[in-house]
Parts: structure tokens; C-alpha cells; sequence
């Protein structure tokens, strides 16, 4: 049975290659090659060519090569088939760090000390504990959790927001509309991990900047990002960055993706930027889990990890 893997933006040569050693019985197949579509079973998708999957009638499921699934919720023409996302340790991991490490850079005044170093300056500033510091989690699912319990770990205060009601060990958890405000008015580094739905668009903007803290050791809010770049209303946080109402921010996921050389956000004080490599996909690590997937389906267990179209993630 062909897998198909269809990455757009992605180098395909890794996928195919790690597929291949995971696999070695199956037929992996690129769009642009010659196949009977009536081959393909399972297609392993990043941002695919919208309508592209709707020419694979025989398709059994569609696995997401990433956590987030918006690069497929936005097709109008996704088949009505069970769509897989990525739960694996080795892409938690990954996010785990990047939350650390930006977590770290903002408490320990890193963005600071980068600039005193360039200027050759001597410059040290009060520290305060971790345990002074309230770290805020918005989506509490699973690298929500897995950052919480990192940064719980370092000694942070930390609570996590998601849609419905979480029990996590050590976390003050808040969930829906109502929670938001109270979730928001106790956190001094917000850490946005949430997915792109209808909900959550343009989620954080100037309202819910204004309600963070502003009684932290920094002397007013840090935000993160890491979920997805539409969540945040970007002229926001560029606005609050440059009055002083926010201290510093880190993102790794941006409205327009590579972010275009025009965009304000370059030139933003205390702003920290990656290109969307939070936690990448591994083509090895997750090929294995695919292809595991795939096997335990084969052998009758219900797929895993499956998106509720209904919410978008
Ligand atoms: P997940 O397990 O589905 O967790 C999503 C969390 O968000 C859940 O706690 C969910 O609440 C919460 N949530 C969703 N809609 C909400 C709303 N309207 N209000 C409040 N909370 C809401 O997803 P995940 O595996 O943790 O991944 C999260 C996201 O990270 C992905 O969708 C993707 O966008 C992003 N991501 C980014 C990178 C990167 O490299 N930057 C890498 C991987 C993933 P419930 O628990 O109540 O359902
Ligand atoms: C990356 O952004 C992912 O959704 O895994």
C-alpha cells in the first residue's frame, strides 16, 4: 500500500529517505510522480496543495507531519477521512526547550546582557528567583502541559489556560471565557502553545495585553508565542513593545510566514525572533511514529491523535 507524502516548503529528500528505512516494504510517493492514485492508502501531509488530496480515492487517513493541523482545516476541499496529528515525544521535547530556553532569556535579563556585551559594558541588574515569577500557559494540551511541568520544575509559578476544565499536577488551571481574565491578571510572562481555530484568531490583542499583570519583579508583562503566528495581533504587541507596556517578547510563529522584511516586528525593541523552528519535525523520529501508527491501524487498533473537525484542532 503507497504512502504518499506531499511537504510543501519542507525538503521532501529527508521524508522519502526516513520513510523508506522505516518502512522498506512500501511504495513512498511524491505528487509529482508517476503512481496510480488508486494506490494510495495513507497520505503524510505539511501545508499540501489545497484540493490536491481530494484526487486520492482510495485514502484511508491523512497524518499531519505537525502538531498543528490549520495547514489542512483551511482546505475546503479536505476528504470527509480521519485527519492524525503528531503526538511524539522527540517534537514535545523540542517545543519544551524553545519555552525554557525564551522563559530563561526574558527572567534572566539575557536580551540585556546581548546588547551590554555588543556595546562592551559592564552592566549587571538585580535577579530576582524563578519563584517570583508567574509563568501563564495558554493551551494545556500536550506541550502545554509537558512546558508546564519543565518550568514548574525550575521553581516558576505557573498556570495554564485551556477550552475546557484540565486537572495538572502543581498548575493553577483556568479554562474558558470566563477563566481568561483571572488567568491573565495572575500571569507575568504570558506563553501562548494554543492552535489556530476560529476561536483563538487574533486572540491576544491589545485587551487582553492591557489585562496581564503589571506587578511582577520585570515590572510589566513578557509574551511568547509559539502556537501559531494569527493568534496574535502583531501591531498590538509592536505597540506595547515600543511604549513600554510590555518588557519583552519572543516569537516563533508569525501572521505571514516568512515574515516579509517590511514587518515592524524586525525592528521591535525586547523582541526576540525565531523563523518557526520551536519544534521542528524530526523526518526520523517521525517517520517512526507514523509508520507505527499506521501498523497498529493495519492490525485493527482505532487510529490515535485524530483532529475533531468540528473544533479545528
Ligand atoms: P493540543 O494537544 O491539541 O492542545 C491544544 C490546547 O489548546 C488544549 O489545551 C486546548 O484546550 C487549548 N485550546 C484550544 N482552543 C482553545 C480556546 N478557544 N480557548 C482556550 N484553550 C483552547 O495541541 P498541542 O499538541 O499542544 O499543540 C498546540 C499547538 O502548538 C499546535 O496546534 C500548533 O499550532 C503549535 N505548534 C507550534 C510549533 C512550532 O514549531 N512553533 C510546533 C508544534 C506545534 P482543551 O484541552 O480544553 O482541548
Ligand atoms: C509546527 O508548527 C507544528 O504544528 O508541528
Amino acid at each position: 500500500m503507497t504512502i504518499l507524502v506531499a511537504v510543501r516548503g519542507w525538503k521532501p529528500d529527508h521524508w522519502i529517505h526516513a520513510l523508506r528505512e522505516a518502512a522498506p516494504d512500501r511504495a513512498v510517493v511524491l505528487p509529482g510522480d508517476e503512481f496510480d492514485p488508486d494506490s494510495v492508502r495513507y497520505a503524510l501531509v505539511w501545508k499540501p496543495e489545497p484540493g490536491y488530496l481530494k484526487t486520492l480515492p482510495k485514502l484511508e487517513a491523512i497524518f499531519s507531519l505537525g502538531a498543528g493541523v490549520d495547514h489542512l482545516t483551511t482546505d475546503p476541499d479536505l476528504p470527509d477521512l480521519p485527519v492524525v496529528r503528531i503526538v511524539d515525544p522527540d517534537l514535545t521535547g523540542r517545543m519544551t526547550e524553545w519555552v525554557v530556553l525564551n522563559v530563561l532569556l526574558h527572567h534572566r535579563r539575557h536580551l540585556h546582557y546581548a546588547a551590554a556585551q555588543a556595546a562592551g559594558s559592564w552592566k549587571p541588574l538585580r535577579q530576582w528567583a524563578a519563584g517570583a515569577v508567574r509563568v501563564g500557559i495558554m493551551g494545556l494540551g500536550e506541550l502545554g502541559r509537558d512546558a508546564a511541568q519543565a518550568l514548574l520544575a525550575l521553581g516558576f509559578q505557573v498556570a495554564g489556560w485551556s477550552r475546557t476544565e484540565k486537572r495538572v499536577d502543581g498548575v493553577d488551571c483556568f479554562h474558558g471565557k470566563d477563566g481568561l481574565a483571572p488567568f491573565l491578571a495572575r500571569t507575568d510572562m504570558l506563553v501562548s502553545l494554543l492552535p489556530l481555530t476560529a476561536e483563538t484568531e487574533s486572540l491576544i490583542d491589545r485587551a487582553v495585553i492591557d489585562a496581564l499583570a503589571k506587578d511582577g519583579p520585570l515590572g510589566g508583562p513578557v509574551i511568547l508565542n509559539a502556537g501559531r503566528g494569527r493568534s496574535l495581533v502583531e501591531a498590538d504587541l509592536v505597540e506595547a513593545l515600543r511604549d513600554g507596556r510590555v518588557k519583552g517578547a519572543s516569537l516563533d510563529v508569525f501572521a505571514t510566514e516568512p515574515l516579509p522584511p517590511e514587518s515592524p516586528l524586525w525592528q521591535t525593541p525586547n523582541l526576540f525572533l525565531t523563523p518557526h523552528v520551536a519544534a521542528e519535525s524530526d523526518p526520523v523520529a517521525l517517520s517512526r511514529y507514523v509508520i507505527g501508527e499506521i501498523a497498529a491501524y493495519e492490525a485493527g487498533r482505532p487510529l490515535r491523535h485524530l483532529v475533531d473537525r468540528h473544533k479545528g484542532y
